[in-house]
């Protein structure tokens, strides 16, 4: 087992008890995990990825939607960092939802755990949980079409890491607009931190006064993805849809599909990204997502390094939090 520094022992400490977006971070905030997880990622790549830093801790991962991704992602940043890692998948019901979740908080007090990550259909549900659970951090995984705050961070380290930094860069984030909290907690994130961001997508798909974000939002995506530095793509959430938003996956390729062609109208060295899962032949074409500008594969494993940079510094504060009497 690798030994019990880590290598995140000399970078600034996270000053949250808990993650549930980037709407709740000021820039240093963000740049501290972003750090912190950037450390991570170097310390990944090295041999020996097993460490004592959570031990004796309890995480439990509480999906009340399905996700295979960023479950394996936070269930694995806990293993590695050596805590006891427990996964909740609840089935989602549609009837009281509040009181379901006020019954799920209270059984979870019983289990005393350290760290909840928490996945709900409900925006808000996640930081209505963590105003009702006991001497737990909570992180949300993602609510409704809310916020996916390590979403955000990880598509911010990725670019980091290849571009050098966020500010000035040209971002265009295209497709379903209004139902992704991903293209949420990525607006936040990356107009906090000074980047230019270009919204592309039809209008049915794009939420209202979304240019109030601070954004410039195109229904033409020739022209919103011009020389863009990198280019996020993002599924058509039909789950969150109530009858219909675009007239075919066919006609949506057509006009929002991100081909080769119009990859060539963004800066040479554009990144291509999508949080995934993705589904080829309607927001991107196959040869553009497995092409060399796509960073996709590299968006999972940055993925693992933010979750583990955020567990931490989480569990971190905990410790300080649990030393001083009253709080
Ligand atoms: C996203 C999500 O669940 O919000 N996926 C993910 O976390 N990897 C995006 C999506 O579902 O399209």
């Amino acid at each position: 087992m690798a030994p019990m520094t880590s290598p995140t022992a000399e970078l600034e400490p996270f000053p949250k008890t808990h993650l549930l977006g980037i709407g709740d971070l000021s820039p240093p905030d963000i740049d501290i995990l972003l750090d912190r997880s950037d450390a991570w990622a170097d310390r990944n790549a090295l041999p020996d990825n097993k460490h004592a830093i959570l031990r004796g801790r309890t995480q439990i991962n509480l999906f009340f939607e399905a996700s295979t991704r960023t479950q394996s992602s936070f269930e694995i940043a806990g293993k590695r960092l050596g805590a006891d890692v427990m996964n909740m998948s609840v089935a989602s019901s549609s009837v009281n939802k509040g009181e379901t979740l006020l019954d799920t908080a209270v059984t979870l007090n019983a289990m005393r755990p350290d760290l909840i990550v928490v996945r709900h259909h409900g925006s808000g549900a996640v930081e209505l949980l963590a105003r009702k659970v006991a001497n737990c951090a909570v992180v949300n995984a993602g609510d409704g079409s809310h916020e996916h705050p390590t979403q955000a961070l990880l598509d911010a380290l990725t670019i980091r890491r290849r571009k050098g930094r966020i500010a000035g860069l040209k971002m265009a984030i295209c497709g379903d607009i209004a139902h992704s909290r991903v293209a949420r907690s990525n607006i936040l994130l990356l107009t906090a931190l000074g980047a230019q961001v270009n919204v592309v997508g039809p209008a049915t798909l794009m939420p209202p006064a979304v240019e109030r974000m601070g954004v410039s939002v195109f229904g033409d995506m020739d022209s919103g993805i011009a020389d863009a530095d990198v280019v996020m793509m993002l599924r058509l959430q039909r789950e969150r849809m109530s009858g219909m938003y675009v007239p075919s996956s066919r006609e949506f390729f057509h006009y929002y599909g991100l081909n080769a062609r119009r990859l060539a109208l963004a800066a040479p060295d554009a990144l291509v990204m999508h949080p995934g899962p993705m589904n080829r032949g309607v927001e991107i074409d196959s040869d553009v997502a497995d092409g060399v500008q796509s960073v996709i594969r590299e968006q999972v494993e940055m993925g693992v390094a933010v979750r583990m940079a955020v567990l931490e510094a989480l569990s971190q504060n905990q410790a300080r939090d649990n030393r001083e009497p009253g709080r």
